[in-house]
């Protein structure tokens, strides 16, 4: 039971000070969860293990136990260093966190919208007559009747928020223009109303970005982005999930809505654009993400029979998505596939054309979870796989995010290891494309073996030079010492945690194509989307045995594509007529219950170079 308490904790970070009350008991991460738009780590939602919700404290808190010993060094414990999810509230706290993740490197570019640009939300201007004493009807029954729906008869009645916005511009005079998304009377603008502006939002579990457009040329005049502040209640999908049952959807909704609020505000106010010439906002997430942007407990996606609460095309309004907001305008969410296949893979296969296609195309998403897509105009098939958080950098011991410092690439110039730093600043830990490097290296120099054992120093290949030696030990090998001397060590667990996620979307990709009846030489391409794609080295990529090797010509790194596919959402009325169809019509293959699935993840397991 919590016991009410009169502490105060208080928040120091960045120049913020802020103070709030709070209970007794509980761990000093949940207290810190209660500050709003806090930016803060706590990759492994608070199980502790992975030592990175790292802060400064002055006050009373539980004294370390185990676990924080483990993670923690005597010297840093002694400094007042403590780890947030280990520790619990005793008595006035003031905080300081410690690692951060800002800097982080986000993708935001894509292909611009090459179709024809039609808004989704169609514009119809129409006069109302003045209500007088004589003409008693509400102002719902004049747009009904304007709009020969007669006395309301087999018409829906209006949503309450649009009601409100009609009897406002009503009473402005000058007419109003209608907003149809479909058939769904959906906003109601003043006046003539042009084509305005729109916002397309890609809610990823890591970042999210926001894209103001301009619905009258169809380009991209801004994009703004930040690392999802839900990463306080864990940096994967199933720590959010978890999150979610012990706290509720709400926190977490919250967390998103208001961010993405002030991105908004922050386009709109910045671009110089009137509030009223906004027409709309278009949101592509996984479907996780989307429940959540709902406030919608997502548990029963993270069981079986892994059921989403809902996957369809909706038109919401923005006082009830985005309450903050001076404006009343619709809110188009993308339809998901199914649990795992969210949508914004639906907005891949838009934005990649992958129904336009003569030939079978690959459309690959890494992240926690490597979705896959694969198909043409014909036939669209698809499934996920735990990838695992490994390309994330998340579950390696010296694994981070693409963040300053992060070393990003790796690479084998004669017989001498080099490597590059995100920003050039000294060490801090290696990132996924620097992480894929390291291992495609080690593969080739026979460090790592077939099967994935790192070798120890008395079973290195012959010939291997002896400065590459002196890189291995006992625990593993040795890339460098970082900023404060310690070893950028990659351990045999690192490797097995690589080995595990390249397997699993290699056999993906496999079961993938045995679903189609294609060999892989008849597959024209490989569209790679987010970051993963944008940063990798392919030939990485192929050298550990991720993506096939028969494909290393036609790989396409195709940026934010859950981005691009949002905006062309908003910039064309045919792929909102089409996009429900597009998603209904892809075959979700389940991976779980699939033998094939676990007979070519044993094979792909294997490093390519010596199978
Ligand atoms: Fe606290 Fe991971 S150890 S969030």
């Amino acid at each position: 039971m919590r016991i009410m308490a009169n502490y105060t904790l208080t928040l120091l970070s960045e120049g913020r000070e802020e103070t709030r009350r709070t209970d007794s008991g509980i761990s000093l991460l949940e207290a810190l969860q209660g500050f709003e738009d806090f930016d803060f780590d706590a990759p492994c939602g608070g199980k502790g293990t992975c030592g990175k919700c790292k802060v400064l404290v002055d006050g009373r808190l539980s004294p370390p136990e185990e676990q924080e010993r483990k993670l923690l060094s005597a010297a840093s414990l002694a400094k007042g260093v403590r780890l947030a999810c280990l520790c619990r509230i005793e008595g006035d706290v003031s905080v300081t966190p410690l690692f951060s993740s800002s800097g982080a490197r986000i993708v935001t570019h894509h292909a611009a919208f090459s179709g024809r640009v039609d808004p989704a939300v169609r514009l119809k201007r129409i006069e109302l007559p003045e209500p007088t004493l004589e003409d008693q009807r509400s102002d719902e029954l004049r747009l009904r009747e304007i709009l020969k729906d007669g006395n309301g008869e087999g018409m829906r009645p209006l949503p309450l928020s649009l009601v409100g916005a009609l009897t406002l511009r009503m009473r402005e005079g000058g007419g109003v223009t209608l907003g149809y998304a479909g058939d769904t009377l959906a906003a109601v603008f003043p006046g003539d109303a042009g084509p305005g502006y729109g916002i397309a939002v890609d809610i990823g579990t890591t970042t999210v970005v926001a894209y103001l457009l301009d619905l009258a040329s169809g380009e991209t005049i801004k994009a703004v982005s930040g690392l999802n502040l839900q990463k306080a209640w864990g940096g994967d999908v199933i720590s959010r999930v978890q999150a979610a049952i012990d706290y509720g959807p709400e926190p977490l909704q919250k967390a998103v809505v208001n961010q993405l609020s002030r991105m908004i505000f922050r386009l709109i106010e910045e671009n110089e654009i009137a509030w009223e010439d906004l027409r709309g906002i278009s949101v592509a997430g996984n479907t996780v993400m989307m429940h959540l942007f709902a406030g919608i407990d997502p548990r029963h996606i993270a069981v079986s029979p892994f059921i989403p609460s809902f996957c369809g095309l909706r038109v919401e309004a923005s006082s009830g998505a985005f309450p903050r907001l001076p404006a009343e305008v619709p809110v188009l969410l993308l339809p998901s596939i199914s649990g795992f296949i969210g949508a914004d893979i639906t907005a891949g296969i838009l934005s990649c054309k992958i129904r336009e296609r003569d030939q079978p195309t690959l459309l690959i998403d890494i992240g926690t979870n490597g979705e896959i897509v694969l198909g043409n105009r014909e036939r669209i098939v698809a499934c996920s796989t735990a990838a695992g958080p490994a390309f994330e950098g998340a579950n390696i011991s010296r694994g981070v995010g693409g963040i300053p410092g992060a070393v990003n690439r790796i690479s084998l110039d004669g017989d001498r290891i080099e490597f590059t730093t995100i920003g050039g600043l000294p060490p801090i830990g290696i990132c996924g494309s620097g992480i894929i490097d390291l291992v495609s290296i080690l593969v080739a120099l026979g460090i790592i073996d077939e099967g994935g054992r790192l070798l120890p120093p008395d079973e290195l290949p012959e010939g291997l030079a002896d400065h590459l030696r002196e890189m291995v030990a006992e625990e593993g090998f040795r890339l460098t010492a970082d900023k404060e001397g310690h070893d950028l060590l990659f351990t045999p667990k690192d490797v097995r945690e690589v080995q595990l996620a390249k397997a699993s979307v290699a056999a993906g990709i496999d079961v993938l194509l045995e679903a189609y009846g294609i060999a892989v030489e008849e597959v024209d391409g490989i569209y790679l989307a987010g970051g993963f794609g944008s940063f990798i080295d392919t030939s990485s990529a192929v050298g550990i045995g991720l993506l096939p090797p028969e494909l290393i010509d036609h790989i396409h790194p195709a940026g934010n594509t859950a981005g691009a596919g949002a905006a062309e959402l908003l910039l064309s009325a045919d792929a909102f007529a089409k996009i429900q169809d597009l998603a209904s019509g892809v075959e979700y293959v389940e991976l779980s219950a699939s033998l094939r699935f676990q007979e070519l993840y044993v094979e792909r397991m294997f490093f390519p170079s010596l199978v």
